[in-house]
Parts: C-alpha cells; structure tokens; sequence
C-alpha cells in the first residue's frame, strides 16, 4: 500500500484504471479478490482526495499571502474602525504614515493621531460613514505623526456589511496629500501673485491709456486752436492788406486834395509874382505863405495820424497823453485817464506800439459805437507786466459772438498783445458798456529802465 503515498495525482488515476481492468488471479477467492480491490480502489481515490485539498491548500495560502502583501503595501493606509472610530486592523503602509507599530495602533481610537482642531471634523466623517447608505464618505483633516508634525490627510471611508445588530465596522483607506496641498498652497499663492500683476498691469496700462487720450486730445485741441489761428492770421493779413489798402487811398486823397492843390496853388503864385509889379508881389506873397503854413500843419497831422514821432521819441506815456488830448478835443468825449509806474520808463518798441494801438482802437471804438460822452483809460505795471484797461458805460454790444470773420479791429487788438506777448480780453454785454483788458510783458527796452 506504501506505494501510493509517493504518486502524483495523475500516477494514482492511471493506476485505478489499470487495476479496474486487470482480471483477479484464479487462486484467491473471488469474495476476497473483491474485498481487496474494492479497498486499493478506496485508498487511491481516498489517496487522491487527499493530494488534491493539499493542492487547494497550497492555493489558498498563496492566494491569503499575496492578499496580505497587497493589503499591507498598499499605496494607501487602510484600516478598519468599529464605530467608537477604535482602530480594529491597519495596514504597514498606515502604521508607517503614522510612524507607529502595528501592533501599539490596534485597539486604539484613530481620534488620538487626528490633530485637535479636526477631531469634531473625523466624527462627523465616522458619523456619516455608519448612517449613511453604504456610501464611501470623504473627509480631509491633519494627523499627527510621531516624529512631532502633523500631515494633511484624506480620508475615504465604507461601512462594512454586517448582520443586524452586530458592531458596525467599517474601511477607510488614509492618503496622505501633504504634497498635493502643499502644490495646491503654491498654485494658490502663484495665482494670486499672477492677478495682482494683472492687475497692477492692467492700472498701469490703463493709466498709459488715459494718458495717452489726453495727449491725444491735448493733441487735437493744439490742432484746432492752430487751424483756427491760421484761420484768423488768414483774415488777419486780408485785413491787413485792405487797411493798408484804405490808409493809402486816405494818403493819395490828402497828397492830390489838400497837399497836391495847395502846392499848385503856391507854384501859381510864384508864377504870377514873376510877371506882378513889385507892390503886388508882397500881397501875394504873404497869401501863399498862408497857405504854406497851412500845408505844414495837414503834413504833420498826416504824419502824426500814421505813427506819432513822440511814440519813439519821448516813449509811450507822452505819446498817450496826446493821443488822448486828440481825441477829446476831436470828439468832445471825456477821457479819465490814469497811470502808473510809467513815468520816464521805455519798453520794448513792440510792447510800446501795441498798448498805444489798443487805446487807440478802443477809444475810435467808443466815439464810433458806445454812444456815450465819457470813457476811461488806466495803464499801469507791476513787476512783470504791463497792464491795461479801456471802459466805457455805453450801449455794449455781445462780446460772446465777436469773431475775427465778423470784426477785425478788436480781433486784430488781440492778436496784437498775443504777438507782443501778452494777452487781451474783451468784455461787454448790450446795456452793459465795454471793458478791454490786456496784460503785456513789462521787459525795458535794452538800455533804458523799463
Ligand atoms: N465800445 C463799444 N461800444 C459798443 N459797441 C462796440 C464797442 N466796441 C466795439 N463795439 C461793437 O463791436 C463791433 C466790432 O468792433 P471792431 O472794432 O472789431 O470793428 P469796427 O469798429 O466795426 O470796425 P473796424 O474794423 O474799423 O474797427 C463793432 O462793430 C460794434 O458793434
Ligand atoms: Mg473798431
């Protein structure tokens, strides 16, 4: 019977079959030869039996092996907790997150290794877990670790089917994701530091554009008040031209009229005093001299009226002084005339001429316009400029509306002071009277005090 011990599983079936087939010898008792077949029939499949649990044995603990390595190495901490949160088992990877033994973790409640702060946070996940309906339940918390920090965890737990009634377990499987949060706490910090660049960015930008809307609109006002000025300057010149125009047929019609007919006039009398007795010739004479005296004053007012010699000679406080004498004895208005701290002082010849212009254009205006019998003239100056002002009460007219298409002696005023440096303004209203105000550069003139 030995024999068989040592047989492998198909050794023992083909044995069977060749003792099933073999004939009984003819010298035992066909009663026993059964008995002893039957009985090596039994032992081999008993024999075969036993091989084949041993087999399924082998299996089993290979399999329980590989179960417990994969258990114990699993990526993941896995442990088990009865309801109380009371570790039951743990897996090495676990133990090995929480720096302890297996064996020191059994039996002790997991709350223990949950930071303080996340205790509350790791019942309500346990509470969860149980109630719930067999669901796997999340939770994130910190857990202390033996070596005095802490990590940051996550935690997926599913209660374990049971019968009723029996202590309700279940499995949460412990990942430990410090590095993902702390990944997570970087990309938050570099997304925060990325929009408060885009934001600084985007208020500088917008703070380039802002400004670069205002060159350009600074830009576009430069453009127009240029077009409009070269608009004015245009009819400035036009209006240059005609008056020039006007001022030379003035000046023919004097030299023709009064100058050209009383030269005439002397050459006859010369002409006829050749051919005269001598008795007539004083007569004569004495007419023509008249006559020649007359002519004097008419040149020295036509000279006067284009450019007073006095304005360059003695300055312009007494060029004012006659200007308005002029025009009072020619027009019979008042003029208040009052002045300061231009006593013995020269300006520049172009600040001189161009105040001397302004009052005389504002006073022609008054006589021309304002319908009134009265007008006032102040010139004075501080430390830097010339200032000037011509009033009246009259009848005013709407200075809003003034444009250099529609009048050219107030407008040429302005551009007057503009090119001498300076600056003029008008102000009037109908009922109200006029005002004309001008601030011009003070500079002396070189080498005299100014
Ligand atoms: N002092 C004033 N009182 C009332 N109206 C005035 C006065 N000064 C000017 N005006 C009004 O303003 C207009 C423009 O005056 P401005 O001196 O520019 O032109 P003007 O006197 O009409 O002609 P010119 O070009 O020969 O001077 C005048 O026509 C007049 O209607
Ligand atoms: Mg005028």
């Amino acid at each position: 019977m030995k024999k068989y011990q040592n047989m492998t599983k198909a050794e023992l079936i083909k044995s069977l079959e060749r003792l099933e087939k073999r004939p009984a010898p003819a010298h035992l008792a066909a009663a026993h030869q059964r008995v002893l077949h039957e009985l090596q029939v039994h032992q081999i499949e008993l024999e075969t039996q036993n091989r084949e649990l041993r087999e399924a044995e082998q299996l089993i603990e290979a399999s329980r092996d590989r179960y417990a390595d994969l258990y114990d190495f699993a990526p993941v901490g896995c442990v088990t907790l009865d309801h109380a949160g009371v570790i039951q088992e743990i897996n090495l990877t676990g133990a090995t997150l929480l720096g302890l033994e297996r064996a020191t973790l059994i039996g002790r409640p997991l709350s223990h290794y949950v930071v303080r702060s996340d205790v509350r946070a790791f019942r309500e996940h346990l509470r969860r877990c149980l109630g719930g309906g067999g669901r796997p339940t999340t939770c994130e918390l910190r857990l202390a670790v033996k070596t005095g920090g802490f990590i940051d965890a996550q935690l997926q737990s599913v209660p374990i089917p049971g019968p009723p009634r029996s202590i309700r377990l279940c499995r949460t499987a412990i990942s430990d994701i410090t590095g993902l949060k702390r990944a997570e706490d970087q990309i938050k910090a570099l997304n925060e530091a990325l929009e408060r660049r885009v934001r600084e960015r985007t208020a500088e930008l917008e703070g380039a554009n802002q400004q670069l809307q205002r060159e350009i609109a600074d830009r576009h006002q430069a453009e127009v008040a240029l077009q409009r000025s070269s608009e004015q300057l245009q009819k400035l010149s036009h209006r240059l031209l005609t008056v020039q125009e006007n001022e030379r047929r003035i000046l023919a019609r004097e030299l023709h009229d009064e100058i050209g007919q009383t030269l005439t006039f002397f050459k006859l009398a010369v002409d006829m005093c050749l051919r005269l007795p001598l008795e007539q010739v004083r007569e004569k004479l004495s007419e023509a001299s008249g006559k020649v005296g007359k002519l004097v004053d008419q040149v020295r007012n036509l000279s006067l009226e284009l450019r007073p010699t006095l304005l360059d000679d003695l300055g312009l406080l007494p060029a004012l002084r006659w200007l308005i004498g002029r025009f009072t004895a020619n027009t019979r208005i008042e003029v208040d005339f009052r002045h300061s701290g231009l006593e013995g002082c020269r300006f520049a010849t172009g600040t001189e001429t161009a105040v001397y212009r302004i009052v005389q254009e504002g006073l022609t205006n008054v006589a021309r316009h304002a319908r009134i019998q009265r007008a006032s003239v102040k010139v004075w100056r501080d430390s830097r400029q010339l200032h000037l002002q011509i009033g009246d009460g009259g009848c005013g007219f709407e200075a809003t509306a003034l444009t250099a298409g529609t009048s050219s002696g107030l407008c040429g005023l302005r551009e007057r002071a503009r090119l001498a440096g300076g600056q003029l303004n008008i102000e009037s209203a109908p009922g109200k009277g006029t005002v004309i105000t001008a601030r011009l550069s003070a500079q002396a003139s070189g080498g005299r005090p100014g």
